[in-house]
């Protein structure tokens, strides 16, 4: 494959608990590597000391909401600087189990002093992506296939009802792709890779059959 210096793709797969970011993102990497695409694979919260710090306070209720988002923007902005634009220098693609809509969808809802201004402002310094993809569950279905006793604390039905529709509504604004998981795996993936294979193809990637 012939590929120019300035090919680079950064996509992100955002959406709520249970809506199958992880399971759609390791398939895309693997269909993408399967073309012969360089492709790196990571994900939010990061594994940065703020990542796994974030992991910690996922478990824990009196964390402040303000700090949840001063922290998951912290994460994002080392995320992006030391490692996903890295790997965009060096021609992979890179693709993200969430990024900056899950801080608006989820941080927004988690108070009512938080903005979804001050989200974005606080993460003006990390990059955006080229494409980002909402896949969509209704909150009833994705939490019913969980262990109730291992729930993180957004994992509840009514919080994500709400930070459904604020996932929603940007993907309305911003014109993102949604793509309602509740159906077969495969079926879901093939159509987040025809997504993919367009931009690829607009952003002049040669890509083999
Ligand atoms: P998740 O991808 O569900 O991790 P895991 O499947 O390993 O538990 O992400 C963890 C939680 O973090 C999820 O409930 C969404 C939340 N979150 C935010 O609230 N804001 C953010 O900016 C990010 C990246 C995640």
């Amino acid at each position: 494959m012939i590929k120019t210096m300035h090919q680079t793709l950064f996509i992100v797969l955002d959406g709520i608990d249970g809506s199958g970011t992880s399971t759609h993102c390791n398939l895309l990497a693997g269909f993408l590597s399967l073309k012969g695409l360089k492709t790196f694979l990571t994900q939010e919260p990061s594994s940065s000391e703020i990542g796994k710090l974030l992991r910690k306070y996922l478990k824990d209720e009196r964390i402040p909401a303000s700090t949840d988002a001063l922290l998951f923007a912290a994460d994002r902005v080392l995320h992006y600087k030391t490692e996903i634009k890295k790997k965009l220098e060096d021609g992979y693609i890179v693709i993200s189990d969430r990024y900056i809509e899950s801080s608006i969808a989820y941080q927004s809802n988690q108070s009512d002093e938080i903005t979804i201004e001050w989200v974005e402002n606080l993460n003006l310094f990390a990059g955006e992506p080229d494409l980002t993809i909402i896949l969509d569950i209704d909150p009833k279905i994705s939490l019913s296939r969980k262990h109730q006793e291992f729930l993180e604390k957004f994992e509840d039905t009514s919080l994500l009802d709400k930070v459904r529709r604020v996932y929603l509504t940007r993907a309305e604004k911003l014109g993102y792709p949604i793509i309602n998981t509740n159906n077969i795996i495969e079926l879901v993936q093939t159509e987040i890779q025809k997504i993919v294979i367009n931009k690829l193809k607009e952003k002049g990637f040669f890509i083999k059959n």
